[in-house]
């Protein structure tokens, strides 16, 4: 996990502006939470600052501060502790976050790795010498199962091997990321067994059937008394003979 700061004040642009269209989508954004929270909207706002600059960049986040009237620190502790924020520029075409948790790394993320420092730049967060790519290492990022991944953009590439994850680089190099389907790149439905199932896979035999439900019995009727025969009087209780 990299220290996360903002880049240098060479790289910063002098400003930040959504364009029209990002403006209007950021208003519709910010008018859906209540009164008094716009503030929850500071994530989807950066995002979209950043889908919007390659970048996370120190005047788009006071930009979405002053929208949000929040103080400045309080958005750039968000921008910095989340690592789907970009800081710095990254390659246009795709920055390439290898997961390096335990999961990913047990599963071959190491050689994923030495895959980005051979073909993009040794060192994370730097170009390739036409600026098309780059690469970090970062925490889990919640695909364990598919093990091992990299998010490129908002997609994630599962159970990868070298020689597919090699491909996949080739394809964002030569600008034909869309071409590649993300998600699983062994043959399994998201998540489901690698092949097929291999539990439940019987065709259910049970048959549904129906049991009535037997009544209730009816309520016992208690026998009247003969007609001219008075029920006979309770005599009352006896008091206790003693001293007076
Ligand atoms: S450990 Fe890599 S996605 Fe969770």
């Amino acid at each position: 996990m990299s220290v996360r700061r903002l880049a240098d004040e060479a790289v910063q642009p002098a400003s930040f502006a959504f364009s029209e269209e990002n403006l209007k989508w950021a208003e519709r954004k910010i008018a859906e939470y209540p009164a008094g929270r716009q503030q929850s909207a500071v994530i989807p706002l950066l995002m979209r600052a950043q889908d919007q600059q390659g970048w996370v960049s120190r005047p788009a986040i006071e930009k979405v501060a002053e929208m949000l009237g929040m103080a400045y620190i309080r958005v750039l502790e968000v921008a910095t502790f989340y690592t789907q924020f970009q800081l710095k520029p990254v390659g246009t075409n795709a920055h390439i976050q290898v997961c390096g948790t335990t999961p990913c790394m047990l599963r071959g993320a190491e050689a994923l790795r030495k895959v980005c420092q051979h073909r993009i730049h040794p060192d994370p967060f730097h170009t390739n010498p036409e600026g098309t790519l780059s690469w970090e290492e970062v925490e889990c990022l919640g695909a364990c199962v598919n093990a091992p991944m990299v998010m490129i953009g908002q997609d994630t590439y599962e159970d990868l091997t070298v020689e597919r994850f090699e491909e996949i680089v080739d394809a964002f190099a030569a600008g034909k990321g869309k071409s590649i389907t993300p998600g699983p790149q062994v043959e399994r439905q998201f998540s489901a067994a690698h092949g097929g199932a291999t539990v439940l896979r019987e065709v259910p035999s049970a048959k549904r059937t129906r049991v009535e439900f037997p009544p209730p019995p009816a309520p016992a009727v208690k026998a009247a008394a003969p007609a001219g025969i008075k029920p006979a009087r309770k005599s009352p209780a006896k008091k206790p003979q003693g001293d007076a």
